[in-house]
């Protein structure tokens, strides 16, 4: 739940980029052939007719049954055929390592943590996170 919350708010990827082999008519928008196409999951999964309060950090809300979403509200890892081949491996790394973090440290923010990103290959937070960690005493 926390995964899913931390990259529906802050998926890690900012863009997405394609281009149209061919001109594509969407209806309204026709996008030529070639033109550079972005698609954003930090704009989508912030798109209130999909996420109840976006701004808001509440993994339990993963446990409750899924409110009806179009199928790519969600996509941190891509779409289509060229999405991310590392989808699951890195689901089951992100897992790992909270779940032991968590296990044997607790973690508390000593600073306010801005909100504010900055953009680079992947999305990352402007500022420094700092945190006191506090052993669980688990070794
Ligand atoms: C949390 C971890 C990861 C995230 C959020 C992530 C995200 C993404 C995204 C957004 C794309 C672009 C998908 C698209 O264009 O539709 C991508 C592509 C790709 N990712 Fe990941 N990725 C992650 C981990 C990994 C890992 C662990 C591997 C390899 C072991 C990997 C290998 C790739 C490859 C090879 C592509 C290009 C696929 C293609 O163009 O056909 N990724 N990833």
């Amino acid at each position: 739940m926390v995964i899913r919350r931390s990259s529906a708010a802050v998926s890690t990827d900012r863009r997405i980029g394609r281009r149209p082999v061919q001109d594509l008519d969407l209806g309204p928008v026709v996008l030529p052939r070639d033109a550079p196409v972005f698609r954003e999951p930090f704009v989508t999964q912030r798109d209130q007719r999909w996420f109840d309060r976006p701004e808001e950090f509440s993994p339990g809300r993963w446990a409750e049954a899924a409110p009806q979403r179009p199928r790519f509200a969600w996509f941190p890892f891509g779409a289509g055929p060229r999405s991310c081949i590392g989808e699951h491996f890195g689901r089951l790394v992100l897992i790992l390592a909270v779940a032991t973090i968590a296990a044997r440290w607790r973690l508390t923010p000593t600073r306010p943590i801005s909100p504010a990103m900055r953009s680079l290959l992947t999305l990352k937070p402007r500022g420094a996170v700092w945190m006191l960690a506090q052993s669980r005493g688990k070794g």
